[in-house]
């Protein structure tokens, strides 16, 4: 099946194939960090000593009966040291520390001989701590004014005075919750030496470069003296974008002070207690309507919760800026942003960076504002959905708006929305304790790292003289399928069957300097490179070819592993010429390139075009496009219990032509379930006791953290690409697909509000706690009861109705806890 046809017939581009390693990942024998752990003899394991405070101060740590348990190598410690004691880019990650930041920070770590060795080691390790005052709130340290980084606005137009003049005008406040990546696989580092003591490093890393250069400055040895490796991860979600580097960096140390293999895994509770999360942000707002529903103002400030260090922290605010108003226009605009430092793990990237969080306020306003106003959510999202032309807060051109009309159009068709809203009106009407509802909710989502620099990337293809391909490129595979893309890419523009190209693991030795396979646009960048190598590669394939034919270079072409010359077929299209007489075999010509001493390799090379932001401003066009989607839902809540069910979902996403739908159609799902997890049942939890457990991620394990499974997925899910979406300058036609998707989980969570109001009377502004458990959907339940009584008592003033969205900032959030 080939979707799209301005392509070339056959072409593997486009074509609905599974993921390379779909049958390796189903019988397990595709391989991971730690599985190559087990084939190489002799390595040690290191488990981590973990500070049980949330702020301590170290005074002194005594390894001399650890060293003592049987099978216990040996203790490391920050003297052993060779290079900066620092894992992050920021210098404000100690890799072992002598200040204890979170619960559960490791500050030594134990190499042994067996993973039971290291851990009784670690057991036996004795560290005095002096305990210190700890924040873990948001609200406290707002209140204390603990912060960390800059404090960015984005703003456009006159906000003050425009919400001043506006004729409905509502302001809240709220607190919403962060996610636990949870990646199948938990972050695993393997390192060892080579004969001349070079370090090489397999790690289940997003980013090996930077992986790459913390290990190099933690060894204190250049860059060319570090080689990471990562074959593949089971989950990245972002999680493995920083994360990884100083998990890299003990094993590499415990390989260099003994000489030997050093392996690191983390089980399940030491990940989630040791690395970062998506970050929790708390948001208060002041917005403005016309009479029509028409947003004409928002004010708001929004505050990342950080935790102890920065980390990710400062684009991932940047990018909850840049998403804050999500597809709808809001001319008179301003927003500030800070980042809180709490005692708890650094919080991260995941999926989404910040554009989820920034994205929710939005969603979350017109939610509670729509009622108030008298109009249908769905129909307030749809007025205010971006014009062709409109600009961004932050100036950028909104370019293919109208594809948000059409999504919109199409969605509701292909759902059905306008008869199963009636549907929905009679089986509420029929039941007091049951109630459905179904909310349509629209993603616009800017693809680019917003900082320019990181929009480049390189491969490495090599032709074989058999005529076999091999390619390298500088993106990593985490399960999304980039792989698989980049072999589309490479057969397609060489002209190839699949079968005759193969991919190497990715590897700093041999691509340079690359960006993290992030910000979803590990296909936009690596597949830009991959296909300009085969691109050289091919131009010189066609001077030799051409001269062998006695044709025009130009009028070469390649396809199905046949070398060809452009000629008219009778259907008057320019095709490979049907005459095999003037056509060759792929292998034939790479083999007769070698003997005429034409190079068969080449670096490839890609930068995105036409982009710029400047970061202190908030002003440019950081994206080379955006990526739209929308979704309905329909739910059903039980008003006893607060417990509700996904009855169905529907989607229109736009990802451009498609490289590989059946990839994209996995990553769309994938992403809408994991939206619906962070917004309704994971929800993370930490002791806030002035106990001993005080600081201590309560929610440890998938006893105590609730994701999605199959009884979570709504009944019915239909996910449609958006027919003929081409978008020009970026790989065939393609647009990335990565995170978009996980934001048309906010359908889920409106439609879950709306069932909720159905319990109250009309016009009754709904505040849902998020994660929206059945928990909290119980109280707000409650909540839209009472409304209802106070309603029969005293009837509400058009004045009074506006100030009942009027929330004090966490209320709803400390209600569910
Ligand atoms: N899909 C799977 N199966 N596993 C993952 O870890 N990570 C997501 C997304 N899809 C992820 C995934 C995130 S956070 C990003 S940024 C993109 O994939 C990264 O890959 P891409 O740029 O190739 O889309
Ligand atoms: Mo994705 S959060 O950009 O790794």
């Amino acid at each position: 099946m080939n979707l799209q046809a301005d392509r070339p017939a056959h072409s593997a581009v486009g074509m609905a194939i599974p993921h390379e390693s779909a049958a390796g990942h189903v019988t397990g024998t595709a391989l991971y960090t730690d599985d190559l752990a087990g084939r190489s003899s002799g390595a040690l394991h290191a488990w981590p000593v973990q500070a049980p405070h949330a702020h301590a101060r170290v005074l002194a740590i005594d390894t001399d009966q650890a060293v003592q348990v049987p099978g216990v190598v040996r203790v490391l410690t920050a003297a052993d040291i060779p290079g900066t004691n620092d894992a992050g880019t920021k210098n404000d990650e100690p890799l072992l520390p002598t200040e204890v930041m979170y619960h559960g920070h490791a500050v030594c770590w134990v190499l042994g001989e067996t993973l039971e060795a290291a851990r009784l080691g670690a057991r036996a390790v004795h560290v005095d701590y002096e305990a210190l005052d700890s924040l873990l709130t948001l609200t406290e340290a707002i209140e204390t004014g603990s912060f960390q980084g800059e404090a960015p606005t984005v703003a456009r137009g006159e906000a003050g005075r425009a919400l001043a003049q506006a004729p409905r005008r509502f302001s809240g406040g709220f607190e919403f919750g962060g996610q636990e990546h949870f990646y199948l696989e938990t972050h695993a580092a393997l390192a060892h030496l080579d004969e001349a003591g070079q370090v090489f490093v397999q790690s289940s890393t997003q980013h090996p470069t930077e992986t790459q250069e913390i290990v190099a400055h933690v060894l204190g040895l250049a860059g060319h003296e570090v080689t990471v490796q990562s074959l593949r991860m089971g989950g990245g979600f972002g999680g493995k974008e920083m994360q990884p580097h100083g998990l890299a960096a003990i094993a590499a140390l415990g390989a260099v002070l003994t000489g030997r293999p050093v392996r690191l895994r983390l089980n399940r509770t030491q990940d989630i207690t040791m690395t970062g999360k998506r970050h929790p942000f708390h948001a208060t707002w002041d917005v403005g309507f016309d009479d029509d529903g028409q947003l004409v103002a928002l004010q708001a400030t929004i505050t990342a919760d950080g935790g102890w260090a920065l980390d990710l922290s400062q684009p991932v605010l940047s990018r909850a800026l840049c998403h804050i108003e999500n597809a709808y226009y809001i001319p008179h605009i301003e927003v500030h942003g800070r980042i809180a430092k709490t005692h708890k793990t650094s919080q991260t990237a995941f999926r989404g960076f910040g554009g989820p969080q920034g994205m929710l306020v939005i969603e979350d306003i017109l939610g509670r504002c729509a009622p108030a106003l008298g109009i249908e959510p769905g129909e307030l999202r749809r007025r205010n959905l971006y014009q062709p032309g409109q600009l961004t807060p932050y100036g950028q051109e909104v370019r293919h708006a109208e594809r948000l009309a059409t999504i919109w159009e199409q969605l509701t068709d292909n759902a059905d929305v306008e008869a199963r809203r009636v549907q929905i009106e009679a089986f509420n009407a029929a039941r007091t304790h049951t109630k459905r509802a179904l909310a349509i909710t629209p993603v616009k989502f800017g693809i680019s790292f917003n900082f320019t620099a990181f929009n480049q990337a390189g491969a490495l293809v090599h032709v074989y003289k058999d005529g076999s391909v091999l390619i390298n490129h500088g993106g990593t595979e985490m399960g999304q399928g980039l792989h698989t893309k980049m072999l589309q890419i490479a057969a397609t523009e060489l002209g190839v069957p699949l079968s005759r190209v193969r991919l190497a693991p990715t590897r700093t030795d041999k691509v340079p300097n690359t960006s993290a396979t992030a910000a979803s646009s590990g296909s936009d960048l690596n597949g830009g490179a991959v296909q300009n190598a085969c691109a050289q590669i091919r131009e010189r394939l066609a001077t030799v070819a051409a001269h062998a034919l006695h044709a025009h270079p130009h009028d070469v072409r390649f396809a199905g592993g046949r070398v060809g010359v452009i000629g008219q077929t009778g259907s008057g299209r320019t095709d490979v010429t049907a005459d095999p007489e003037r056509e060759l075999d792929f292998h034939d010509v790479v083999l007769e390139a070698y003997f005429q001493r034409v190079p068969l390799f080449a670096a490839g090379y890609y930068r995105t075009e036409g982009i710029h932001f400047d970061s202190a401003r908030m002003q440019g066009s950081p994206f080379k496009y955006f990526a739209y989607g929308a979704a309905v839902s329909e739910v059903e809540v039980d008003g006893f219990t607060g417990a509700y069910r996904f009855l169905r979902t529907d989607i229109v996403h736009d990802v451009g032509d498609s490289l590989s739908p059946l990839v994209d159609i996995g990553q769309i799902e994938g992403g809408f379930v994991q939206g619906a997890g962070w917004l309704t049942l994971e929800e993370l939890l930490w002791d806030t006791s002035d106990g001993e457990q005080r600081g201590r991620v309560t929610t440890g394990g998938a006893s105590t953290y609730k994701l999605p499974s199959f009884s979570e997925m709504p009944a019915e899910l239909n996910v449609h690409l958006l027919p003929r979406a081409k978008e020009t300058g970026v790989v065939y036609g393609s647009k990335a697909v990565g995170e978009p998707p996980l934001m048309l989980a906010f359908s889920i969570r409106e439609a879950l509000r709306t069932a909720v109001a159905a319990f109250g009377p009309a016009g009754h502004s709904v505040q849902l706690a998020s994660p929206a458990t059945p928990e909290a959907v119980f109280w707000a339940i409650q909540d839209a009861r009472g409304a209802g009584r106070d309603s029969a008592g005293e009837l509400l003033t058009t004045a009074a109705a506006q100030e009942s969205v009027t929330g004090a900032g966490s209320d709803a959030g400390s209600r569910a806890t």
